[in-house]
């Protein structure tokens, strides 16, 4: 592609052509039939607006807060693995970006560069994202470590009991790279005879008997607020409430676990009205658009996450490739903004979008 990326999706075709085949499959790919993947990104043209016209929108304004930290967007990083692979710079890179941006990056466990390192090379609000393994004492160390770099917040994932079967990766025999976190801690030298070294990897650290009952012993060893990521349902969305966690992102991740699951925003709703305000509910999956965005918060999120496009700008054109694809959002969000007649973050409403399922009553 000879000239620069006019959208987000661009720098999709950016990285397939500077990443080798394994690292691009790895970072686009879903699992099995890879149907919530595509849905993930479908689900958003579904939704259409119900735009307000001759309201003065000569001044627009993005900011919004977060757990109480002001940020420039209703965007965040969401925390995606082993960024070294895009760009040789990793998660440092992208952290500077979030700096530069003004918006919150989730750093990922499996990251390469150690949350220390992140924590010291900018000034980003980051939270940090656990799976809890078998060896409960590294996670526990983990959660301590982010504690003491300044960490904001702790980001549980749930739905990762098992690795999901992404077939490129077995194809590829997609390998578990050194994570810097673990060293000394945890062998990465996973043994694999199926295919995915990644897939080996996970089978002998993540922790199948994750219940409940862990986040009751997770808010013991920390006093920063705990957000569990993987919510799908209204059920599991009261029982998170209950386990006293501080925040809720309804995700699928990326389509890259259980094929077949609904996309985010199909069922954001439905999580919205089963936490009747007591939490901030988030969402991630195919937010590729400033529209996307602006939907979200219309159905009721308070921010989205933004996976693939972060990595897809760092394998481009590193920090300033993930700095240009969270512009190019913001920008593509304010205009909506601004065509829908919303100044403001708190302007967008319920009323503003039509879901098809409202369409066909
Ligand atoms: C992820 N995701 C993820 N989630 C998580 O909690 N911990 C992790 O380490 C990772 N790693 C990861 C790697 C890659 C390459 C991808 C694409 C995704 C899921 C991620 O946080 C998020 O839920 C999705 O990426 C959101 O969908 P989009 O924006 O990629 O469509």
């Amino acid at each position: 592609m000879a000239e620069d990326p006019v959208n987000v999706n661009e720098y999709q075709e950016l990285a397939r052509q500077v990443l080798p085949k394994m690292y691009y499959d790895f970072y686009a790919g879903g699992a099995e039939d890879q149907y919530t993947l595509k849905e993930n990104v479908e689900a958003f043209h579904k939704i259409t607006f119900r735009p307000r016209i001759l309201i003065d929108v000569s001044k627009i304004s993005l900011s919004t807060t977060i757990l109480g930290y002001n940020v420039s967007a209703p965007i965040m990083f969401a925390p995606t693995a082993m960024h070294k692979l895009a760009h040789p710079e990793g998660e440092v890179a992208t952290a500077r970006a979030a700096a530069a941006c003004n918006v919150i990056m989730i750093l990922s466990y499996s990251s390469m560069c150690t949350v220390e390192e992140v924590a010291s090379s900018c000034h980003a609000i980051r939270f940090f994202q656990i799976y809890v393994y078998k060896r409960r004492d590294i996670t526990a160390q983990m959660v301590q470590r982010a504690e003491r770099s300044g960490y904001k917040a702790i980001v549980l994932t749930v739905d990762v009991p098992k690795l999901g079967r992404r077939e490129a990766d077995i194809k590829n025999k997609m390998i578990a790279p050194p994570l810097k976190n673990f060293e000394g801690l945890l062998s990465t030298q996973a043994v694999s005879d199926k295919g995915s070294y990644l897939e080996a990897y996970a089978d002998s650290t993540l922790d199948a008997s994750l219940s409940w009952k862990d986040v009751r012993w997770l808010r013991s060893i920390t006093k920063l607020p705990i957000l569990i990521k993987g919510v799908l349902t209204h059920e599991d969305a009261i029982k998170a409430v209950e386990a006293g966690v501080a925040g809720i992102v309804v995700s699928n991740h990326g389509g890259r676990q259980l094929d077949y699951a609904p996309a985010g925003i199909s069922v954001l709703e439905e999580v919205v009205h089963a936490v009747k305000g007591k939490v901030p509910v988030f969402v991630d999956g195919g937010v590729r658009r400033g529209t996307d965005v602006f939907k979200a918060l219309a159905l009721g999120a308070q921010a989205v996450l933004i996976g693939r496009p972060v990595v897809y700008g760092l394998a481009a054109k590193g920090e300033a490739g993930v700095r240009r694809v969270t512009e190019m959002l913001k920008d593509e969000l304010e205009l909506t903004m601004a065509l829908s007649g919303c100044p403001t973050i708190k302007d967008i409403t319920r009323g503003h979008v039509i879901t098809d399922r409202e369409r066909l009553h």
